[in-house]
């Protein structure tokens, strides 16, 4: 397996901190509850949280994911439901990367039927030429090609996501 430096740690960090400042202006005088996809956009999540001048709540959701597999079985089930009452609370979902849009698509569904008054999604990666479904995510960090990428929170096989730095996996 060869890996590749695709976006740098100091990349990352510029990035982050613009979507911070931005995402805070929006929702500004909003309570707000993050809510971060697990597993990985935890790393994203937190950086993003302390990049925001914001009150946040924080709040976690886990959707079924590729298993040790690149692609995507095309089937999405809800492995640990957020714990805070969202109605009438703006919520922001912080994914790491959309690839098929699937996962988004359902997680999006999943909490406006919570009754969230105002729901908006961050992700940190987007592969826009990978959609089997149309999604179009408020706050993007970086479009990429499709290609499989390790790194900042995104794993292969539960390997890698510890790695500061966005990388490209090949063969
Ligand atoms: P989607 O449902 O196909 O949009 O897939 C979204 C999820 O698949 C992401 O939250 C990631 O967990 C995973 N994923 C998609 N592309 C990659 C990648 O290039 N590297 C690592 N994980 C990925
Ligand atoms: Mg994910």
């Amino acid at each position: 397996m060869a890996q590749t430096t695709l976006i740098s740690r100091a990349q990352i960090f510029d990035r982050v901190h613009e979507m911070g400042a931005q995402i805070s202006t929006d929702f500004s005088g909003t309570e707000m509850i993050m809510l971060c996809v697990l597993k990985g956009a935890v790393f994203f999540a937190t950086d993003l949280a302390r990049a925001m001048t914001l009150d946040v709540a924080l709040d976690f959701i886990q959707v079924s994911s590729y298993g040790n597999q690149k692609y995507s079985s095309g089937v999405v089930t809800i492995l640990k439901e957020p714990q805070l009452d969202m109605h009438g609370k703006a919520v922001l979902i912080v994914e790491d990367i959309i690839d098929s849009g699937l996962s988004m698509r359902e997680v999006f569904r999943y909490i406006e039927s919570r009754g969230a008054s105002r729901v908006k999604t961050a992700t940190f990666l987007d592969k826009p030429k990978s959609r089997k479904v149309p999604f179009q995510a408020d706050y993007v960090g970086f479009s990429i090609e499709p290609q499989f990428v390790i790194g900042y929170g995104l794993d292969f096989a539960e390997k890698y996501r510890n790695i500061p730095e966005i990388q490209v996996l090949s063969e």
